[in-house]
């Protein structure tokens, strides 16, 4: 899997080792697992050289995860945004994805293993400044779903979960700013950012035999945060504090 030195990566590392895997963890620098290797998933060659020596050393790759990413702060509009801020997005979060993918799919026609994608909820609603994270997460999802149809026919399945806030490296700086925190909580029915231990848990899920029927969908795990397009939390609790005072007036007549 890659992506393991920090954040979710890491995280689903610390839960795969929980249920018994063995985790080859890629990464730019300070990969976990239990066999790692510095690795930019944007090099063809050295991903595909990280997971012949995975698959020679372990003897079978039975799941993939692809975790690595990278938002990068160029908060643009979309005429003003650099060519390049554009195409090292795609070429980590998109083509970096289909390295991955291209490079262990094979194995897992052998295994009729299990690959998981990591997208976002980005790739449904647009936020200022995120179109190429955007795109890049949307086709995420695209290549999940052609994945998952095609290599159906021999036993692999493909995933992919779309996290909304996590607290990890990637939103760190952003959530350290009350105001931000709270701005973005606000947005999220279940009232938090996540950690990224609960995608995790979703992950390894998707990875095992309890998702043995499931392939092609994505999982959102946001806390409810789609269901606030038309509402906020200061509305939901408005209801509820005018539903108790509602049954304190019953209950006092
Ligand atoms: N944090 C969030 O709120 C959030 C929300 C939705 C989706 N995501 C996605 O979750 C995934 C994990 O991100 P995170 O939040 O844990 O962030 P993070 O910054 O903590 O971790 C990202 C990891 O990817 C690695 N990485 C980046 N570019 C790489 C490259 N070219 N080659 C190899 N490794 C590379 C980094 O070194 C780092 O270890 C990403 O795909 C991200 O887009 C994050």
């Amino acid at each position: 899997m890659t992506g393991t030195a920090s954040g979710l990566g890491r995280a689903l590392v610390d839960r795969l080792h929980e249920d018994g895997w063995r985790v080859t963890g890629l990464d730019r620098s300070g990969a976990t697992g239990d066999l790692t290797f510095d690795v930019d998933v944007t090099d063809v060659a050295a991903v595909d050289a990280a997971v012949a020596s995975a698959a020679a050393e372990l003897g079978s790759v039975d799941g993939v995860a692809a975790c690595a990413g990278v938002f990068l702060s160029a908060l643009t509009p979309v005429h003003a945004l650099e060519h390049d801020a554009w195409t090292a997005t795609i070429g980590v979060n998109l083509t970096g994805s289909f390295n991955v993918a291209r490079a262990t799919l094979p194995h897992l026609m052998q295994s009729k293993g299990a690959i998981v994608l990591v997208a976002s909820t980005a790739a449904d609603h647009a936020g200022p400044g995120g179109a190429a994270y955007a795109a890049s997460k949307a086709g995420v999802r695209a290549l999940t779903r052609s994945i998952a149809l095609e290599y159906a026919m021999h036993g692999v399945r493909a995933c992919s979960v779309s996290p909304g806030y996590m607290q990890t490296g990637m939103t760190a700086k952003m959530l350290e700013h009350d105001e931000i925190r709270a701005n973005v909580v606000s947005r999220i029915p279940l009232g938090r950012v996540s950690d990224p231990a609960e995608t995790a848990d979703v992950m390894t899920f998707l990875l095992g035999p309890g998702a043995s029927f499931l392939t092609g969908e994505d999982i959102t795990v946001d806390g409810g945060g789609g269901l606030m397009a038309y509402t906020d939390r200061g509305e939901n609790e408005g209801m509820w504090a005018r539903h108790e005072r509602r049954l304190q007036r019953q209950a006092s007549v």
